[in-house]
């Protein structure tokens, strides 16, 4: 059997072949997943593409860990991270270890996720230190939206070397890797060439030491709006809404089922 992926094999691939990684939220689609990526995250976005929140901020730790449940099930070599949700560990080092400690033993979970650079850089040393392995994400962190003002590209200008702080700090704090999100390209490089733990950008740079996307977004499955960093690879919305729409038609029209999906009495049919 193939070995699976852990944290410190994640770590290991900085400056290498770049890391493939997506979200699942659902065992069906982590099987699909777990067929390319290194790294599987079970992201706090399952709020909004599966539940249909406005944002990640009312995401709680009872969804996450049964959407982690779900995944942990169709994965047999990819690295699963979950996501903290918000409101989980920002109150001291304590409640965070507590919440992690009841997502990875709940879930199965290789690894957790939470958002912040400096100020939760002692966080991220006290669960690492306890055997947690933490992946870090710095930029636009969504579950700041309020105090961000909105989804906008962070580290513009002046405000460049807060990131680089932020993602210093994860990294020194012992952070296996970080999520970059919307930040400026040459941000994002010169990140990734200043820290030595792999960068994952999600609208950051192609010179980042791996990839992230939400999956709903790249099958064009989710499509209420389409972030300027998303690629569909797909579009299995219009797919679905035809079928549907075909099925529609066909049972109208009493076209379906058809003889070979009815039951004949006296068979031996099933
Ligand atoms: O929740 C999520 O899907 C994420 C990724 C986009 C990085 O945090
Ligand atoms: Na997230």
């Amino acid at each position: 059997p193939i070995k699976a992926i852990g944290a410190s094999d994640i770590r290991d691939r900085k400056g290498g072949t770049p890391l493939v990684c997506l979200t699942a939220y659902t065992t069906q689609i982590a099987q699909i997943a777990d067929t390319e990526c290194d790294l599987v995250l079970v992201g706090d976005s399952v709020g909004m593409v599966l539940h249909g929140l406005p944002s990640t901020l009312s995401v709680t730790m009872e969804m996450m860990i049964l959407h982690g449940q779900a995944v942990a099930r169709g994965l047999k070599r990819a690295l699963m991270v979950v996501d903290m949700p918000f409101g989980s560990y920002e109150e001291s080092p304590e409640q965070a270890l507590r919440n992690a400690v009841r997502i990875m033993a709940e879930t199965g979970a290789g690894a957790v996720k939470l958002e912040g650079g400096q100020h939760m850089a002692q966080t991220i040393r006290f669960l690492v230190e306890r055997g947690i392995p933490v992946m870090a994400h710095v930029g636009l962190t969504p579950q700041s939206v309020n105090a961000l003002g909105g989804y906008i590209v962070q580290g513009k200008g002046s405000d460049r070397q807060r990131i680089l702080d932020d993602a210093t700090a994860v990294a020194d704090a012992g952070a296996f890797s970080v999520v970059l999100e919307k930040v400026p390209a040459a941000l994002a490089n010169e990140i990734t060439a200043a820290i030595d733990i792999p960068t994952v950008g999600i609208g950051a740079s192609v010179g980042c030491d791996g990839q992230i996307l939400v999956i709903d977004d790249m099958l064009g499955l989710f499509d209420a709006f389409k972030p300027k960093f998303v690629k569909r690879y797909a579009h299995l919305s219009g797919d679905a809404t035809e079928a549907v729409r075909q099925y529609a038609q066909e049972v109208r029209a009493r076209s379906f089922p058809g003889s070979e999906h009815m039951f004949a009495d006296g068979h031996d049919d099933a």
